[in-house]
């Protein structure tokens, strides 16, 4: 059984999708222990003891991940079929690059196929989530402002 069918059928996980079954498309794409694989491509028994991660568990609770919220900002969809898969690629391609450009984002995300968008918003929906991602991580590291020292009084001026 292939991992993209356990996924769907088993877990009923169905945000998985599945395209063309022959590691074309990417429309199966999940995480596999981090690393983004075409889970048409992997046997159901390959992934034991494995940690998988589908677009479903992709939130922390009930907050989206950036790339998710770039999706949704930059209208990086229009049918749908295609974005799970482009949502865990641009996951893996920030990770392994958290500041790419436009080009890079092009050629990270090569092996998932969108009929509808152009891919224009997509890129612009990754460069969303880098941008978001770096301002989290600067506002993490950010140290905590020092308190001012309290504002002398004034002297009273003598009449
Ligand atoms: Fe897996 Fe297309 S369904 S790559
Ligand atoms: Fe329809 Fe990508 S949004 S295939």
């Amino acid at each position: 059984m292939l991992l993209a069918h356990f996924l769907r059928d088993r877990c009923k996980l169905t945000g998985t999708h599945i395209g063309c079954e022959t590691s074309l498309c990417g429309a199966c794409t999940v995480l596999l222990d981090g690393q983004a694989v075409k889970s048409c491509t992997v046997l159901a028994l390959q992934a034991d003891g494995a940690e998988v991660t589908t677009i479903e568990g992709l939130a922390t609770n009930g907050q989206l991940h950036p790339v998710q919220e770039g999706f949704w900002e930059c209208h990086g969809l229009q049918c749908g079929y295609c974005t799970p898969g482009m949502i865990l690629a641009g996951v893996q391609l920030l990770q392994r690059n958290p500041n790419p450009t436009r080009e890079q984002i092009a050629h990270g995300l090569e092996g998932n196929l969108c009929r509808c968008t152009g891919y224009s918003h997509i890129i612009d929906a990754v460069e969303f989530a880098a941008k978001r991602m770096a301002q989290s991580n600067a506002n993490a590291s950010a140290k905590p402002s020092s308190p001012k020292p309290a504002e002398g009084k004034k002297k009273a001026k003598a009449k």
